[in-house]
């Protein structure tokens, strides 16, 4: 039922979480699952744009026309993005990802071991690029979108983030059960204001945001 809203656009999309590595081993995660990113993909694909999707580590199967590069790190991610943007111009960026806003500096070569009873690792962190704020900030910056989960204040939170990352759409998750749930409430926040869009799952959703996105694309 879907019209071609997005037909012959470019798009860029971050999904997933990211993984910083302790050492071989392990690492520091976080329980984003993908979906809702992938399904933004699905959607925008199915409105007719050309989606390159740029995912950390997930168990969701690539979206159907979606052109993906996997990634680990947040830094990985930083640069999938730096280079597809520099292969082909694309009208718009949806940052969804789940970025680490931290890796660790003294990630080990090899495996730490356990060495005595009171003995544990001392891990220093190094602060990772911020993606969305890199790319808003690009002289020819395409449409970003960005995503606030706040625990608090969403509605305050949000708004102030739209304008402190520079980007023309910033999307709210309502509640912070999101990670990992099938379901989801939006709230979009743009120079114009607020559009809610209402509890449903991340398909309908993702149709819905994709419509709006092409109304702001084409304004
Ligand atoms: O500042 P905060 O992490 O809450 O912003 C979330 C938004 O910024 C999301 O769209 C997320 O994908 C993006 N982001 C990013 N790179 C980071 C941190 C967040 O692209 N290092």
């Amino acid at each position: 039922f879907q019209t071609k809203s997005l037909a012959g656009q470019h798009l860029l999309i971050t999904a997933g979480p990211t993984f910083e590595p302790i050492d071989p081993v392990r690492g520091i995660t976080n329980l984003s699952s993908g979906k809702m990113g992938y399904a933004i993909a699905q959607a925008a694909w199915e409105a007719g744009a050309l989606v390159t999707l740029i995912s950390g580590p997930t168990a969701l199967a690539t979206p159907h026309g979606v052109k993906r590069v996997q990634v680990q790190t947040a830094q990985q991610m930083h640069d999938a993005v730096m280079a597809a943007l520099k292969q082909q111009t694309q009208q718009a960026f949806i940052a969804v990802a789940a970025v680490a806003d931290w890796r660790v500096a003294n990630a080990s070569t090899q495996k730490l071991k356990k060495t005595g009873e009171h003995d544990t690792p001392v891990l220093q962190f190094a602060q990772n690029p911020d993606i969305l704020a890199t790319v808003a900030a690009l002289p020819d910056a395409p449409y970003c979108v960005g995503f606030a989960a706040e625990s608090e204040n969403l509605l305050e939170y949000a708004a102030a983030k739209r304008i402190r990352k520079n980007i023309p759409l910033l999307v709210g998750n309502i509640g912070h059960q999101t990670f990992g749930q099938d379901d989801n409430e939006l709230v979009l926040f743009d120079a114009q204001g607020t559009t809610q869009l209402p509890r449903a799952d991340k398909q309908t959703l993702a149709i819905a945001l994709i419509q709006e996105l092409a109304k702001r694309l084409s304004a």
